[in-house]
């Protein structure tokens, strides 16, 4: 087993990130290391000049979020963690990958149609080919499964696109040069959605700090923000159907139900019938305790410098060992002349 991943170095790691994916990672990294497998995480900093960006801050989000993963409880004595850039195959890869991925694809892309918006027109070439970049962060590696949240899936399933018309278009006879990757998405935790409103979801674009919890919210913030989220006047329903058409108390009781390990049902068998004013500081508490222990060792590590960069020198070395045999049996099956 082979488990890639990546997230954007792109400011504060957020509940949504935890949830929807890191917790996996971590928890892959546990079972697949322990069964000779192997687990690769990486910052997506290249991904993250597709949109306008501030360079002075890329290196210090790029070092914190390293900080935030390894809070989160990804080690990398046993998980390779290292910044794309730092692999130069990956960009590589996705440019031999630019000659099979199809202009039409790419435009059906949810992501590359809302970060674009109206104006496509001014939108970077870099966020119209992102989806191609990503593939190849996967393909280079050969990963069997890609733990991701949910908005993850429709990329994922362009890059088992490309993969396989690669290998038709370039191996139709002999060893197929790309493994087929799994996206593996926690069905309790696929999308978690903003405290602000339930049918967007949490994510570190938005431009209101009250819609996310972030890992580095200490006590009082996430208390508050528990607070002060958005909802409904009904009380909890006692059952998973109550909660039809209340996005924002579904997505309360989603994020109690997975950060105590329980079902929905349990949860609302416990809470069915009280009003938010009963909940609210019972989630705000749980998730108080639960990231507690993340912040006091993000805090610890986040300006140990030299060791969050030693982190990324030893990943990226490691990386590029892996990267390298796919990359040669690339640009071997394309007929490109490399020495
Ligand atoms: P990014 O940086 O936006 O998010 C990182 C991970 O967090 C998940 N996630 C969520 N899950 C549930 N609810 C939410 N509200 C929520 N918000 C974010 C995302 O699904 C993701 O798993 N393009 C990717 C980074 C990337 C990547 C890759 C991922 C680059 N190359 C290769 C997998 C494989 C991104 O921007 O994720």
């Amino acid at each position: 087993m082979r488990i890639v991943s990546g997230i954007q170095p792109t400011g504060n790691l957020h509940l949504g990130n935890y949830l929807g994916a890191i917790r996996n990672w971590v928890k892959m990294q546990d079972e697949v290391t322990a069964a000779g497998g192997q687990c690769l995480y990486f910052l997506a900093d290249l991904h993250a000049i597709s949109m306008p960006h501030d360079p002075a801050q890329l290196g210090a989000n790029t070092r914190e979020m390293v900080a935030a993963l390894v809070a989160c409880g990804i080690d990398p004595d046993r998980s390779i963690l290292f910044n794309q850039t730092q692999v130069p195959a990956h960009a590589e890869l996705q440019w031999l990958l630019n000659g099979t991925a199809r202009m039409g694809w790419l435009n059906r892309m949810t992501q590359w149609k809302d970060k674009a918006g109206k104006n496509r027109e001014g939108a970077s070439v870099a966020l119209f080919t992102y989806p191609v970049l990503q593939a190849a962060d996967v393909l280079l590696y050969q990963a069997t499964h890609v733990p991701v949240g949910d908005d993850q899936k429709q990329h994922l399933e362009l890059a088992r696109d490309i993969a396989q018309k690669f290998n038709n278009d370039f191996a139709p006879e002999g060893q197929p040069v790309f493994a087929l990757p799994e996206p593996t998405i926690p069905p309790e935790a696929a999308r978690i959605m903003s405290l602000r409103d339930g049918t967007a979801k949490m994510s570190k674009s938005d431009p209101s700090d009250m819609s996310r919890i972030n890992l580095t919210d200490d006590a009082d913030t996430i208390m508050a923000k528990v607070r002060k989220a958005k909802t409904d006047p009904e009380p909890l329903p006692s059952d998973k159907g109550g909660l039809n058409g209340r996005s924002e108390a579904a997505n309360l009781v989603a994020i109690y139900a997975v950060m105590a390990g329980e079902t929905v049902d349990a949860v609302l068998g416990r809470f069915g019938g009280q009003g938010f004013g009963a909940f609210k500081p019972a989630l705000g508490e749980l998730l108080v305790e639960g990231l507690a222990p993340i912040n006091a060792r993000f805090l610890a590590l986040q300006n140990d410098r030299e060791a969050l960069d030693t982190i990324l020198v030893k990943g990226a070395y490691k990386a590029r060992e892996l990267a390298a045999p796919t990359l040669t049996a690339a640009y071997q099956a394309l007929g490109l002349v490399r020495f």
